[in-house]
């Protein structure tokens, strides 16, 4: 089963990640970006205010391409659970941002991309905050941790969950560290569960 952890910046999702570590020792845990010489490529993309947004977005779904098949395919052949810190939908909703304007219906263009290779996640848990709460959080420390920039990504979020209100569940992430990290350990519960 893979399971994926959404939200703005400053949503807590690293925090959450963090801590899952001792709830389900025997998991898969992995992120994106990732570390791979893919993921430093990304990381050269977003700290270029410059970076040309398609071939950024192109550059985030190498990253993708790679990780699928190096990291989540083989986990998930060996029956593993799998819990990625972010993951397509930060595509979808972070470049569906940077190119709006650029591209025709943006996310559904980046959507359609992944597709035909990606896998989807079974369950996202989306970590809900405002962009005025996530950046006094993150610190605003990147070009993506923009207010305006934010508002669009959490519309875009809003929009991928009404697309498919089955694979999402939404946690308020403005209570507290603890509180939010109660919620998503009762997410897995019931979906470990099976419910
Ligand atoms: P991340 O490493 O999760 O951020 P943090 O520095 O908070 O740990 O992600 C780095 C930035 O890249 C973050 O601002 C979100 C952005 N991002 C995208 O724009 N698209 C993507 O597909 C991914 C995975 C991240």
């Amino acid at each position: 089963m893979l399971v994926t952890l959404e939200g703005l910046d400053g949503s807590g999702k690293t925090t959450v990640w963090e801590a899952l570590h001792d709830t389900y020792p025997d998991a898969t845990f992995t992120r994106e970006p990732t570390e791979s010489w893919y993921g430093e490529a990304v990381d050269r993309a977003i700290a270029d205010g410059d970076a040309d947004p398609l071939a950024e977005l192109f550059l985030f779904i190498a990253d993708h391409a790679d990780h699928l098949s190096r990291v989540v395919r083989p986990a998930l052949a060996d029956g593993d659970l799998v819990i990625s810190d972010r993951y397509s939908d930060s595509r979808y909703a972070y470049q569906g941002a940077t190119l709006e304007g650029e591209v025709k219906r943006p996310m559904e263009y980046i959507r359609g991309v992944h597709q035909p290779f990606t896998y989807p996640p079974d369950v996202t848990i989306y970590l809900d905050v405002d962009p005025r709460t996530a950046m006094q959080r993150s610190g605003a420390t990147n070009k993506f941790e923009q207010s305006k920039y934010l508002t669009q990504v959490r519309q875009n979020y809003e929009q991928l969950m009404e697309w498919q209100p089955e694979r999402f569940v939404r946690i308020d992430a403005t209570q507290s560290p603890e509180g939010v990290l109660d919620d998503v350990e009762d997410v897995f519960e019931r979906i470990l569960d099976g419910e």
